[in-house]
C-alpha cells in the first residue's frame, strides 16, 4: 500500500536506539535516545544524528561541543523509555533514571555506565533539515564491552542492543543468518 507521506521513515526499523548523553555551561549532565543515527564516514570515524531543534542535547552540544553516544542493551529498557521524558533544563535523566555516569577517556561528559558500547564525540558542525538539525560528530574514542567483541566481531545477537520499532514498541535482535555464499 501506498504510505502517506508523514509515515514514510516508520518502515526504516527497527533502528538502533543510542542515548546521547551531554552537559550544559554549567556541568549538569542530560541523556535522552536518539534513533535517527548513523554512521557517515569509517576513517576518520564521523557518525550523526538527527535531532529536534527544541532538545535539550542540541541545545547542550551547542555550548560544550561534545557529546557521547552511549549504545543500551535491552536491560535498561525502562531508563531508556524513562530518559525519554521532558525533564527540565539541568535536570539529569541519569541521575533521575538511577543510571550510572562513569569518567569518559577523551571528553568531559560522563558515559552512561550501563550500556554495552560508547563513542565519546566532538560535534565538528550541525545543518538544519527539514524539522530536524543533523549533528556530525567526530568519534574521538570507541569503546564496547569485552563480551560482546569476538575475533574482530561485534555479538551483536548476544549483547541485546535496544531497537526502537516506534511509538512504544522495540525489538531487539533474535538470530542471525548463515554467512551467505561469498
Ligand atoms: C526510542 C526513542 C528514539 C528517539 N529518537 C529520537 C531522534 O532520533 N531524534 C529526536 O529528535 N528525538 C528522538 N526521540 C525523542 C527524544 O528522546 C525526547 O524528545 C527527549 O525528551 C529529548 O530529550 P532532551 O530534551 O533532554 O534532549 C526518541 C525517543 C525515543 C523513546
Amino acid at each position: 500500500m501506498e504510505l502517506e507521506l508523514k509515515n514514510w521513515y516508520k518502515i526504516l526499523s527497527p533502528r538502533t536506539v543510542v542515548l546521547i548523553s551531554t552537559i550544559d555551561a554549567q556541568g549538569k549532565s542530560n541523556a535522552a535516545p536518539y534513533s535517527f543515527v548513523m554512521p557517515i564516514s569509517c576513517q576518520p570515524a564521523m557518525i550523526g544524528f538527527a535531532s529536534a531543534p527544541k532538545h535539550h542535547t542540541l541545545f547542550n552540544i551547542r555550548q560544550t561541543k561534545e557529546f557521547i553516544i552511549n549504545i543500551p542493551s535491552e536491560g535498561i529498557i525502562d531508563q531508556v523509555w524513562q530518559c525519554a521524558k521532558p525533564y527540565p533544563q539541568g535536570v539529569s535523566e541519569i541521575k533521575e533514571t538511577g543510571l550510572t555516569e562513569e569518567k569518559a577517556r577523551k571528553v568531559s561528559i560522563p558515559r552512561i555506565g550501563e550500556c554495552l558500547g560508547w563513542f565519546e564525540c566532538r560535534c565538528e558542525f550541525e545543518k538544519e533539515i527539514g524539522d530536524h538539525v543533523m549533528v556530525v560528530g567526530h568519534v574521538l574514542h570507541a569503546e564496547v564491552r569485552d563480551e560482546w567483541w569476538k575475533d574482530d566481531k561485534y555479538l551483536a545477537i548476544s549483547a541485546k542492543p535496544l531497537l526502537h520499532i516506534g511509538g512504544a514498541e522495540f525489538a531487539i535482535p533474535g538470530w542471525a543468518t548463515e554467512p551467505v555464499e561469498q
